[in-house]
């Protein structure tokens, strides 16, 4: 069990734990989810108040429970680990939004049905660069880690896909993740990279950048 935004969230073991990591915070301050103050609507997209929306790698299901309390109608909140769907789903419960918040097991998109089209699709990544044949030691490398970033490219190739007219893909990255690569991935998938929110992070002596990004569709 962890408190953040005010509210108590159970913790799974293995699942990503914003209690060790100040990421979760910052993302619902960027998305500007409450108690975060909301951003000025002209400075770029936020969460969709009456709208439905996707995330990728839920985790604890913190976001996706914050943005079902903040108004969205349907938020379905995927995850490649089996022990984080269970996760969100009980802090979905614990929270009394379940019957608007949809646990999905699987990898990236896998889990979202033919046709189903969402608002806002968002994924607070595993920015952690490792070699291409990288093989995970433990499950839990998972949350940081993406073996030749094949999973951010097809973040890149795919979000923008799944989008109702005038929707917004957003991808949380950080500087310590391999920014030049990434962009790289993204003029490869016809995709350009919008800085929508920054957030600086005092880490020890080190200062580190979070950056809200819209995923584009370059013309
Ligand atoms: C940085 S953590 C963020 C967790 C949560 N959104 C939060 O902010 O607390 C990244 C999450 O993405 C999940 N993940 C990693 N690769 C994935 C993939 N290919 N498909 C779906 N989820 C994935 C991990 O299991 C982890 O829960």
């Amino acid at each position: 069990m962890f408190a953040l935004a005010g509210r108590e969230w159970d913790l799974l073991a293995g699942v990503f734990a914003p209690v060790h990591s100040p990421t979760t915070a910052v993302a619902l301050e960027l998305l500007g989810l409450p108690p975060a103050p909301a951003p000025d609507p002209d400075s770029g997209p936020v969460f969709p108040v009456d709208g439905t929306f996707l995330e990728i790698g839920a985790g604890t299901g913190v976001i996706a429970v914050s943005a079902a309390l903040a108004g969205c109608t349907t938020v379905v909140a995927t995850d490649i680990s089996a022990q984080a769907v269970r996760n969100t789903a009980m802090n979905a419960e614990r929270h009394g939004v379940a019957d608007r918040l949809v646990p999905r097991h699987g990898d990236l998109f896998d889990a979202v049905g033919d046709g189903e089209r969402f608002d806002t699709v968002y994924w607070h990544s595993n920015y952690v660069l490792a070699p291409d044949g990288y093989e995970y030691g433990a499950d839990h490398e998972r949350a940081y880690v993406d073996p030749g970033y094949r999973a951010h490219r097809r973040y890149l190739a795919e979000a923008p896909g799944l989008l109702t007219e005038g929707g917004t893909a957003l991808l949380q990255f950080s500087e310590r993740g391999d920014l030049g690569l990434l962009r790289r991935l993204a003029e490869e998938c016809g995709r350009t990279l919008r800085p929508v929110r920054r957030c600086h992070l005092r880490e020890g002596e080190e200062t580190i950048e979070l950056v809200l990004y819209e995923v584009c569709i370059k013309n």
